[in-house]
């Protein structure tokens, strides 16, 4: 199960400044998440809360179910340690999603508590971006699944695998 979570003001995308994060509404892009994970096998679990503790909450009760966090902590990610924290007690990976490039915007957006608790980001490229983050995570499970096959063709996919790994400075082992 992939784990869906968007913070708060997300649930008024397509009608909250649209000329920064465009006229997709939530329920749009959560029926996209869902097909792309069901295309992998993996159903969708989504919430989204104007409350920090609802969403934390969430993490929490389903933290042992979840393969794969795909999180817009919407403005959260600029201001929570507490959800920093729960991402850090997952034992899934997460990915951090932004429809807006935060970077090219006000000065206070670029500081993100949140990621360094996660895998990496998506930013900027619109709903896209949780299109790119589900598939990601997907297709990771589908690598973890195949791992044992690895071993039996002599590690060829492993070294592959081992190229493709993106450089991580934090202490994720997934
Ligand atoms: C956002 C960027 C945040 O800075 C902002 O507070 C949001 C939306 C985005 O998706 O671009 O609510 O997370």
């Amino acid at each position: 199960m992939i784990l869906l979570v968007n913070g708060p003001n997300l649930n008024l995308l397509g009608e909250r400044e649209p000329q920064i994060y465009g006229g997709t509404p939530l329920s749009d892009i959560e029926k996209m998440v869902e097909e792309a994970c069901a295309a992998y096998g993996q159903p969708l679990k989504a919430i989204q809360s104007n409350y920090e503790g609802a969403l934390l909450d969430f993490l929490q009760e389903n933290r042992q179910q979840a393969k794969g966090v795909i999180i817009n902590p919407g403005a959260l990610s600029h201001t929570s340690y507490a959800l920093h924290d729960c991402l850090k007690a997952l034992p899934c990976p997460t990915v951090e999603v932004h429809l807006s490039n935060v970077h090219a915007r006000e000065e206070w957006r670029r500081h993100d508590l949140v990621a360094p608790a996660t895998r990496g980001q998506v930013v900027g490229l619109g709903p896209t971006g949780y299109y790119f983050a589900a598939v990601w995570l997907c297709s990771q499970l589908v690598e973890q699944a195949a791992e044992p096959l690895e071993a039996a063709d002599g590690g060829a996919r492993a070294g592959l695998q081992g190229e493709l790994e993106p450089l991580v400075g934090g202490d994720y082992e997934g």
